[in-house]
């Protein structure tokens, strides 16, 4: 064996005081102080301090003055404490340091592109995407990634400790275009012919409770070629799930045991179990939006009845108009707002289609007369005593008003709580508040087609209880589905399935499908389920997702290790690219540029 090889990893450095050791690593720093060099060393496990005197040997200064930044080097010698006071310590292993006798240099770096040693990186995220390598020996950004590892080992043990098979399923599927687009996959054996990238395994794992697996899991890639935003990537891992012999309970309970044990484990406490559960219906409501962050309180509250007769015509004909008038009620903070901080609030709404955003600080006094509001005109002692009494107004708070159709003020308003939310500092930014979304419904119209869709997946069974209502309506059917939220996040969603060949061809018929159609998607489904399917049901977490939320970060391309860009490009690899003639003739296929036709 070679004598330069590591004798110990640098997460073991501190305790080695008094020993001779070799370690292996990248160098992070290097500085000379007056003939002293000292060098940060980094590896996967940590930084420690070498310290290189020209006095013990000058060899080994000669070669280490030669050394630069991110030079991989070995360097043998005794473990000693620091001498004197560190400088303020920015790493671990500030009191001891290694005395070297040997040196090595194992290989050289070309002068990086952006440094690594900034906390707060400014180079561009284009230019560490290019060199991801690199970026990813940053600490903040190595340890993102190795949380998400450290995420998905806690949740795989709790999956196998619970009787979950992790069972793997094909990646080359066949196309069934529902939902997202899909990604394509020419096949060369048969000409014309695609495969698709599965944009989940759900079909797989329906049939493999049909075969009798029982439980199943599969930590596995997923497609979808929709527009990329920062919680959604082309290609994205699910912790995917499926259990039998089960209904809607014992799901949400098997698996709410299972994210208290694998996120607690990551996490090092106990997480407290249950986890809250609220109706689609009320989280619409009181949050606005079907994810809500449950960290902090500010509801929505409504006043569409008190303002439908006023002569403030925004508020007042929306409500004719079966629109809706909703306020959030900010504490204490009117004289925190100028006129620019609320003309920002009001773009936030504005993306959602409202048209503007009404406000009022409450000031001493009781009336109108304490109303700084450009709506207050519109209203009278009695309008605006109501109005104070409904939503609990007291002095120097702030009021925003949204109205319009039910979706946009939701949205609009959902969207400046969260913004509140944070801008405000109302909640723990470490506290973990996990919740299940209930009772969603089962289809909607599609607004181009007006086709009814199904909310979650077709394959989704609606509650027993309004099947019924399939054929008179539609939208009032509830789905045997849930969402598991976090901290305004949806991680994860699932379903009981429809285990019944006649209640799935319904569906179908629903959603527009004639039983061709139905067959020539889903014959090998609608097959299986005429063989004595068990009761069965389960759900996917979005694991990128989690492990954003659990890391603290931003974006979930800071846990994944070869990101794509919002283009869906990888600018490390160059893809996508394109392809030469000989492989588009292997394939049968000649690419025509339709846009420029
Ligand atoms: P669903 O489509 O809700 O369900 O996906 C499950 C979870 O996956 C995550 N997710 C994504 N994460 C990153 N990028 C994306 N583009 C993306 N799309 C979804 C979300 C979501 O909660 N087969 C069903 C599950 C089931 O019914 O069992 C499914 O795929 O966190
Ligand atoms: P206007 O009469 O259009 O000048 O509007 C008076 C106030 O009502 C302004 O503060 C607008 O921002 C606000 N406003 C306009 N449309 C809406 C809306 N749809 N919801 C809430 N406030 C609105």
């Amino acid at each position: 064996m070679q004598s330069w090889l590591r004798t110990i990893r640098l997460n073991e450095f501190s305790q080695q005081v008094g020993n001779t050791v070799t370690v292996n690593g990248w160098v992070f720093r290097h500085r000379d102080h007056g003939g002293i060099v000292f060098i940060d060393l980094r590896d996967r496990f940590g930084i420690a301090q070498l310290m290189i005197d020209p006095s013990i040997s000058a060899d080994v200064h000669k070669n280490a003055s030669e050394i630069k930044s991110e030079y991989v080097i070995a360097a043998k010698g005794l473990v000693q404490r620091r001498v004197g006071v560190p400088e303020k310590a920015k790493y671990e292993n500030t009191e001891v340091e290694l005395v070297v006798k040997e040196l090595e240099i194992l290989s050289r770096s070309a002068t990086l592109p952006f440094a690594l040693t900034e906390e707060t990186q400014q180079a561009g995220e284009n230019l560490r995407l290019q060199y991801r390598f690199l970026d990813l020996r940053r600490p903040q950004i190595r340890d993102k990634v190795l949380g998400r590892i450290h995420l998905t080992r806690c949740m795989r043990k709790a999956m196998d400790e619970a009787g979950f098979l992790d069972t793997e399923t094909p990646l080359l599927y066949k196309s069934t275009p529902e939902g997202a687009r899909e990604f394509l996959v020419p096949s060369r054996i048969h000409p014309g012919h695609f495969y698709a990238l599965p944009q989940s395994p759900q079909l797989f794992k329906q049939v493999l409770m049909v075969a009798g697996f029982d439980r199943y899991y599969q930590v596995v890639k997923c497609f979808r070629d929709e527009d990329l935003r920062a919680d959604r990537q082309p290609e994205f891992t699910q912790l995917d799930c499926e259990m039998s012999f089960c209904d809607q309970e014992l799901i949400m309970q098997t698996f709410e045991q299972i994210t208290a044990q694998g996120v607690g484990e990551y996490l090092g406490k106990t997480l407290k179990t249950p986890f809250q559960r609220m109706t689609y219906q009320e989280a619409m409501e009181s949050y606005g939006v079907d994810k809500p962050d449950l960290r902090f309180e500010l509801k929505l509250q409504n006043i569409s009845d008190l303002v439908e007769n006023s002569s403030f015509k925004v508020f007042s004909e929306v409500v004719q108009h079966e629109g809706i008038v909703n306020a959030l009620v900010v504490k204490g903070v009117a004289e925190k707002f100028s006129r620019k901080d609320i003309d920002q609030m009001a773009d936030l709404v504005k993306n959602h289609g409202l048209k503007g955003l009404a406000w009022m600080k409450k000031q001493a006094g009781s009336g109108v007369a304490s109303w700084q509001s450009p709506i207050a005109k519109f209203f009278d002692d009695t309008g605006v005593a109501a109005i104070e009494k409904r939503l609990g107004v007291g002095e120097n708070d702030l009021v925003l008003f949204g109205a319009g159709p039910y979706g946009s003020t939701k949205a609009g308003l959902g969207t400046l709580r969260n913004y509140l939310g944070k801008h405000l500092g109302l909640y723990d930014p470490l506290e973990y508040k996990f919740a299940w979304i209930h009772d969603f419904p089962c289809f909607e119209r599609d607004s181009g087609s007006g086709r009814w869709m199904a909310v979650h997946h077709p394959f989704t069974s609606p509650m027993v209880e309004d099947i019924h209502l399939m054929d008179t309506a539609p939208e009032k059917v509830r789905a045997a589905s849930y969402d598991l939220v976090l901290n305004g996040n949806e991680i994860a969603g699932g379903s009981v399935r429809i285990h019944n060949a006649e209640l799935q061809q319904k569906v179908f018929k629903l959603m527009g499908m004639t039983e061709e159609d139905a067959r020539a998607k889903f014959g090998f489904l609608l097959d299986a389920l005429k063989f004595g399917p068990p009761p069965h049901g389960g759900m996917a977490y979005g694991l990128d997702r989690m492990a954003m939320i659990l890391t603290q970060s931003e974006s979930i391309r800071e846990v994944i290790a070869f990101p794509k860009t919002n283009t869906g490009m990888c600018l490390m690899t160059g893809s996508p690219t394109p392809v030469t003639q000989d492989q588009l003739i292997d394939l049968h296929i000649r690419v025509r540029d339709l846009r420029v036709e």
